[in-house]
């Protein structure tokens, strides 16, 4: 008996990459699967490769931006399969470019799908999932959530946001059993492929770059299915992450170092002198200037 055996996802943006190799793993796994995503050609795609799974896997073209798309989405797996165990807000887009560039619409698009795109889902499974007192959502979110990124303003403030909302819902909804986590993934799919092979070289290296490529959205869906399954009872609020063969817990943003002021209030000749005296041993990793 699949681990996944009577559980139902939902898997957004699962025409392609990460989300088709989390849909498939979970298929294989016993679950019943709705993939959904907003480009019909993938969504068909996905489903032809999927045939061997009959009607365990069901496809839907929709959009995550929207509200009422959100409410599509999940109205259509509570019709075909009853319930929903799992909310894999995993559909994500790229508009990268400079700060100095950036178009308001390239903002806007980005924050839609990446940053509203999962609020509007959980919202409109929660009904559900509350009711049950039973439910797992898993938000795919990125390091620039947590690092920034030269060129993704947009991107890194919609996977900081989503971040923010996994470790917020979690302090909410623990109370219905509802688990919520966060999981960094890094595989080489057509995301990655986007930007340019020099621009890429440049920034991490060439040995890195070949590391990257070496990395399989096969390999991150085991961590996702292990996060739906029973065996993660539990676990909530957390941040993995997922690199090929490297799995990553990560540590929540906390003070490095508290220095307490000897006055009331911290002076500005008081910080200097602090800063003059610790040096290195007060700030986080500097920015690399790599552009
Ligand atoms: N690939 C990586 O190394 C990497 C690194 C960090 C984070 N991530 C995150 O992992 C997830 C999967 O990434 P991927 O590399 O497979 O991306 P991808 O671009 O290959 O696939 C994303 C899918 O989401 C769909 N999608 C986009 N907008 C949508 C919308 N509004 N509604 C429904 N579906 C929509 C796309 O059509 C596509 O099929 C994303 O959340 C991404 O941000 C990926």
């Amino acid at each position: 008996m699949g681990i996944l055996e009577g559980k139902v996802a939902i898997v957004t943006g699962a025409g392609r990459g990460i989300g088709f190799a989390i849909a498939q793993y979970c298929l294989e796994h016993g679950a019943q699967v709705v993939l959904a995503d907003n480009v019909p050609e993938r969504i068909e795609n996905a489903l032809s490769r999927l045939k061997a799974f009959g009607d365990r896997a069901s496809g839907i073209v929709e959009t995550v931006a929207t509200r009422s798309g959100a409410q599509h989405i999940v109205d259509h797996a509570l019709k075909k399969f009853g319930q929903v165990d799992a909310l894999v807000n995993n559909a994500s887009i790229t508009r990268d470019r400079l700060l100095a560039k950036m178009s308001e619409d390239e903002f806007d698009e980005v924050i839609a799908t990446n940053l509203k795109g999962p609020f509007n889902c959980a919202q409109a499974v929660l009904p559900h999932m509350t009711e049950r007192k039973a439910g797992r959502i898993i938000n795919l979110i990125a390091a620039s959530a947590v690092a920034g990124n030269v060129g993704q303003t947009n991107y890194a403030a919609a996977k900081g946001g989503l971040l923010a909302m996994t470790l917020t819902w979690s302090k909410e909804l623990a109370r219905y059993n509802i688990m919520v986590n966060a999981l960094i993934p890094a595989a080489w799919t057509e995301m990655s492929q986007s930007i340019p092979k020099e621009v890429l070289i440049k920034v991490v290296g060439e040995e890195m770059y070949n590391t990257l490529r070496s990395r399989k959205p096969e390999q991150v869906a085991p961590v996702v299915a292990f996060l739906i399954s029973d065996e993660a009872e539990g676990i909530t609020g957390q941040c993995l992450g997922i690199a090929g063969q490297e799995l990553s817990f990560w540590k929540y943003a906390e003070p490095k170092r508290t220095v307490t002021s000897r006055q009331e209030a911290w002076t500005i000749q008081e910080m200097k002198q602090l800063v003059e005296r610790e040096g290195e041993s007060l700030w986080s990793d500097p920015v690399s200037p790599f552009l």
